[in-house]
């Protein structure tokens, strides 16, 4: 067992002057190691494999701009305040076309699924409270997780997704987890798939101990494949969360996501949604409505999507063949976003690449960023959505000459 409550970044950093004023909360929160990293690339000539950000070119930008018009001319509901748990006709589209026919009323929309996640850890995790994650997580996550006094508990995972035997051990060792949190479809940063029967196993577990799971999905539509069952089907429905996006199948500008959660949960999340913003912006969700409900639009969305990321990762997986050949293990991705790359540096981790791969002129995150208890790994997330093919390559080049001059470095 793993209990790795994730070091407050106070604890490595003291605080400036100005945040020994800021709540204890506010310390806790740190920042995304990708956004700083961002803000570092975005100003250089580095070629980013880093950022999770959908090819600029392939956002749908004349039909939000037709949607617009539409929307707005219809009434004035688009510019004015809505209902908390979201637009009805789009809830009732969720629970249709995401969850097969699930109850309306029990999908909220919310601000993009990371709100959803910070609502879900407000409604149910108090400080101290066991909280099992996969120990490659997705940041964002975590971000939520460690100012909230959870007990974080890492379990393992592979190409298979979450090893729930490993959760099954620790929970027959005496674990209580209040929820268990993961991705298990096209993961976010591995890009693996928690396999069918993990997911029965899960969903046994869940049964057998009570605590809530929380399905973290915003990539479904992003498979190169038919997607997998979904969790929620083999989890018991008194305690099976799934949290969705539009984010990677519109935009993630418009920040329109949602949360289905069982009838006892959503009054908390209502009320705490409440006093973050009242609701999700109008605009942003009758915008999503319109879209989606254009006759063939989705689908021809996601087969446009799906053509690109397949070709995308294909071209990274052979560049990192090409130029780092064994160096570079991977798992080839079957949807998402992202590759997740084993290096072999000699001994040493992705921390310690980074600043090299920048002065190269490319970024990946390092792997720590992903780990509950921000351990060093040799393994980085390479984001194939953003660049074409032949910048892919290049950036690939650019990092196998960072990974050869720290190689060298240690005597590799
Ligand atoms: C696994 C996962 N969950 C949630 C989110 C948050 O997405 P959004 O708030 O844009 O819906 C992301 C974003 O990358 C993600 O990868």
């Amino acid at each position: 067992m793993r209990p790795t409550s994730a070091p407050p970044p106070s604890a490595t950093h003291p605080p400036s002057p100005s945040q020994r004023r800021w709540s204890r909360r506010a310390r806790a929160a740190g920042s995304s190691a990708i956004r700083d990293l961002l803000a570092v690339v975005a100003d250089r000539d580095v070629l980013s494999l880093a950022g999770g950000l959908p090819a600029t070119g392939t956002l749908p930008t004349d039909d939000v701009v037709d949607a617009v018009t539409r929307v707005v001319t219809r009434g004035a509901g688009a510019l004015q305040y809505g209902p908390t748990e979201g637009e009805p006709a789009l809830r009732r589209w969720i629970a249709q076309h995401e969850l097969d026919g699930a109850e309306p009323h029990d999908v909220i929309v919310t601000h993009g699924s990371q709100q959803a996640l910070r609502l879900l850890v407000d409604a149910l995790v108090d400080p101290g409270d066991t909280v099992v994650v996969e120990r490659t997580s997705y940041v964002g996550m975590l971000q939520v997780l460690t100012p909230s006094g959870a007990q974080l508990v890492d379990v393992g995972s592979d190409e298979h997704g979450m090893v729930t035997d490993e959760l099954e051990l620790l929970l027959a060792s005496g674990l209580r987890p209040t929820l268990v949190y993961l991705a298990p479809t096209f993961q976010n940063p591995t890009g693996t798939v928690l396999s069918g029967e993990r997911r029965r196993h899960l969903g046994r577990l869940a049964a057998q101990h009570g605590f809530v799971v929380v399905d973290d999905d915003p990539y479904r539509s992003l498979g190169f494949e038919e997607p997998p069952e979904r969790l929620r089907d083999h989890v018991p429905a008194d305690l099976a969360v799934t949290v969705g996006s539009f984010s990677k199948s519109i935009a993630p500008g418009l920040r329109v996501g949602w949360v289905h959660a069982p009838e006892w949960l959503t009054p908390a999340l209502v009320r705490l949604k409440q006093s973050v913003d009242l609701h999700t912006g109008s605009l942003s969700q009758r915008l999503v409505l319109d879209l989606v409900e254009r006759p063939g639009w989705c689908a021809a969305r996601a087969a446009r999507q799906r053509e690109l990321h397949s070709a995308r990762a294909a071209a990274l997986g052979a560049s990192l063949g090409r130029h780092l050949g064994d160096t570079a293990r991977f798992y080839e991705p079957r949807g998402g976003m992202f590759t997740w790359v084993r290096l072999d540096l000699a001994g040493g981790d992705t921390d310690e690449l980074l600043p090299l791969a920048i002065e190269h002129g490319v970024a990946v995150v390092p792997g720590s960023a992903f780990d509950p208890a921000g351990r060093a790994s040799p393994d980085a997330r390479v984001c194939f959505a953003t660049l074409d093919e032949a910048d892919l390559d290049e950036a690939v080049v650019r990092l196998s000459r960072a990974v050869a001059q720290l190689r060298a470095r240690r005597g590799g």
